[in-house]
Order: structure tokens, then sequence, then C-alpha cells
């Protein structure tokens, strides 16, 4: 067998077999095939799709490059969440504290920032000390001291999944619903959760923009995960606005203490509190979905899900004062440029894309795999889909350090916000549940 052979063949539009598929992976992850060869399968596929059995067969490998996690001996439930990727979609923050607090692990294996999204660990990664490189028996560890544990992928639990990552991310091949697919059930099949809620986000900052794609994307990751034995459902939602009150690293950390206090309620922290009763709920702690978005609410409200954010912090590393006084613990932006809104209205567009672009171009995500993040930029919003404004009204802020493409950043953020006369509304948060 040759991967040119296997290329060529996807390339003519045909069905790959079962042992072609672990063929070209099981030797990429070998390091026998080398990067040119992969980039172009994976560009094969962006281009000619995969039917569901080649689908399940890549997961399948691609969990298997690795160790399958078997926490059973635990005992108790397991749950996870995963999320397509979006801009300030910090809700992984609040929910791993929520749902771990109620006595389910949360065993959450995250991602980078991809694209022109933010990733759960480089907000994590903003909080001093903290670690997330841990290997799987600190992932372990992690479990059962605190029920939660927020990771990066490791070398032991669907490494290809790494490599293949940092590849498609240079090499536009991220918005392929059969990437998507074995990418995220790859790390979650092998991570060994029971219970699996997926965030699939649809809209101009989502990777699938039109609700057809976000659906049949769900539909297969259900489907897949179902075959795996897992106990499944996805939410589509929407992602034509930005979540919260801001896209970046620290400032999305301060956000989430703030939700898990209760001083902040907005789209982010209703979106979050949905996903956390879910879970509880899908892992029959309680009786109805009503009884446990009450359970998720009370562990606000008690203060037990802000002891466990506190408690994982300083378990990993980090300095647990973050979770009392987030402003004396982490990074911020020494500059910052306001943007006002041009004239009075409401504003009916967010072109969020562009606002994740943004905010990346202020240093808080990468434009190469190689870039270091600050993480003291990103962007505010004091106005979102749906509010009114006046004119001058400052509507966003820019935080960041270094100049070196501020005016880009500061140009997509003047034409990010379409203001119109008449009264717009606010997009629907959850469109769809998938189980
Ligand atoms: N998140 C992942 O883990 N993989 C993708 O391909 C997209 C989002």
């Amino acid at each position: 067998m040759r991967a040119y052979d296997i290329i060529f063949k996807k390339r003519s539009l045909q069905e790959l077999t079962k042992k072609e598929i672990e063929f070209i992976v099981y030797n990429y992850n070998n390091g026998e095939i080398a990067d040119y060869q992969m980039s172009a399968f994976l560009m094969a596929i962006y281009f000619a799709g995969m039917s569901d059995t080649e689908i399940f067969d890549l997961t399948n490998v691609m969990a298997k490059s690795g160790d399958i996690m078997d926490l059973s001996s635990y005992g108790g439930a397991t749950a996870d969440k995963h999320s397509t990727g979006g801009v300030g979609d910090g809700t992984s923050l609040i929910i791993a504290p929520v749902v771990a607090s109620t006595g389910i692990w949360v065993p959450m294996m995250s991602g980078r920032g991809l694209g022109h999204t933010g990733g759960t660990l480089d907000k994590l990664e903003s909080i001093p000390g903290f670690r997330t490189d841990a290997d799987v028996s600190e992932f372990i560890g992690y479990l059962k001291y605190a029920g939660m544990a927020l990771i990066g992928q490791t070398q032991e639990i669907a490494p290809v999944d790494k490599k293949m990552y940092a590849l498609r991310d240079a090499t536009a091949t991220v918005e392929s619903i059969p990437l998507i697919c074995s990418s995220i059930m790859s790390k979650k099949i092998a991570e060994g959760s029971q219970t699996l809620v997926l965030d699939v986000k649809t809209g101009s900052g989502a990777f699938m923009k039109s609700y057809k794609d976000a659906k049949e994307l769900a539909q297969k990751m259900t489907a897949i995960g179902k075959k795996f034995g897992r106990n499944m459902s996805a939410l589509i939602t929407d992602m034509d606005t930005p979540l919260g009150n801001c896209a970046g690293n620290s400032i999305e950390i301060r956000q989430a203490v703030e939700i898990l206090k209760g001083n902040i309620q907005n789209d982010l922290s209703e979106l979050s509190l949905e996903f956390a009763a879910m879970m509880i709920f899908k892992s029959k702690k309680a009786e109805t979905m009503e009884a446990a978005r009450q359970t998720a609410q009370n562990q606000i409200s008690n203060g037990k899900a802000l002891e466990k954010f506190r408690q994982a912090i300083r378990m990993q590393g980090g300095n647990p004062a973050v979770a009392d006084n987030p402003d004396a613990v982490l990074p911020k932006a020494k500059k910052s440029i306001k943007i006002k809104a041009p004239k009075s209205g409401y504003i009916a567009v967010m072109r969020t894309r562009d606002i994740g672009i943004a905010s990346m171009m202020t240093g808080a995500g990468r434009r190469k795999k190689e870039d270091r993040i600050d993480h003291s930029a990103g962007v505010l919003f004091f106005k979102k889909t749906g509010d009114e404004v006046s004119e001058g009204e400052t509507i966003a802020e820019l935080l960041y350090n270094s100049s070196e493409n501020i005016d880009e950043a500061e140009i997509l953020m003047r034409e990010a916000f379409i203001i119109t006369e008449s009264k717009a509304e606010r997009p629907q948060l959850i469109k769809e549940v998938i189980s």
C-alpha cells in the first residue's frame, strides 16, 4: 500500500477501505508519512467528503492512535462537553466546575485557539502557574482529587489528532464535516467519559456557517458516539453573535469567575448552565431537565461551583486567588482603543468571524502555529446584536500591548457592527437539540 494511491483514490471521489484509512493515519502518526502527503490527503477529504463508514473508520483509528481511557473503576458518572469552536465561547470554564461540584467526574480534554476561534487551554494558561500539559497518570490523579481535569492533548490520548489538527489549521482544511467529526470524536472516545454533550455552532463565527451543515455534523457526531456506546446529545447553537462580554484569554477567565460568583448573567452563563444541566440530567443525577437546571443554578448560588473552580486551579498549579480577585492575579493589557457607534440605531449584525480575527490580531490568538499568545489582549463588547446604541457611544474596546497588527484589527472591528434604524432581534441562542 502507498500513501500516494490512497490520496489519489480519495481525490477521485472513491470510498476508502478501513485498511487504507488505517494505513495512512497509522503511518502518519509514526512519522513514516510526511506532512505534505497528509496535507494532500486532508485536502482530498475536504473536497471529496467521506461516507459514514469512512468517518467511523477514521475516528476509530485516530482514537486508537493512543490509549483509550477506562474510567469505569470510578463507579460514578462521567460527563464531558465539546464545542466545535466559536468567538467568546468560554462555556467549558463554567460548565466543568458546575458539573464536577455535583459529584460527576468531568475529564475535559480541550484545544487551543483554531483559526479565528479561541481555545480553552490558552484561556486557562493566562492564570499564572496553570499547567495543561498533564500526562495520563496526572489526568487520573486530578479526577480522583477534584473530580475534574482541564488538560491539553497528550502523547497518550489521540496523539494523531494533535498533529492533524495543527496541519489543518495551516492548510485551510478545518471546515470539513468528516475532519471535524473525527477530530472531536476521536479525542472524546479516547478520553473515556460516558456522557458526552456537543455544542455544534452555526453562523458567521462558526466553522459550520450554514444550519444544514451544522445539523449534519451534529447528527454524524452523535451517531458515532452512540456506536461507541456513549450517551450522546448535541445542541445546535448560535454563533452569529459572539458569546458573552469579551473574546480573549485572561478577560474570559475574569468573566467566568464573575459568572461562577453569580455576578454576571448573560448569554454565556445561560448557555453554560443549559449544558451543565444537560450533563447532570443525562448522567441521571436529576429526574427531569428542569430539576437539572435548578441543580446547576444552585451550584452557583451556594458557592460550590466557584469552590470547585478554585480547587481545580490550585491542583493544576495555578494561583487559586484568581477565584477570589481575578484582577489582582491576571495579566492586564497596557493599551486600548475604543470602538464607537458611527450612528444611532440598533445593532443588527455582528460579523463574528471578523471579530474573532480582530481579537487574534490584538495578540490573543496565533496567526502562525509558532506565535506566542498575549494572554491579556482581546476584545470587550459593551453592546451586542439587538441592542440600541447612540451615535458616539462605545460599543467595543480592543485591548493590546503590541501595535503590530492593531490598525488592521481596528478596521475589522469598526466594520464588524452593522447598525440599522429598525429594531433588530437577537439570534435565538439554542436552535435545536439532537439526541
Ligand atoms: N474542535 C476540534 O477538536 N476539532 C476540530 O476539528 C474543530 C473543533
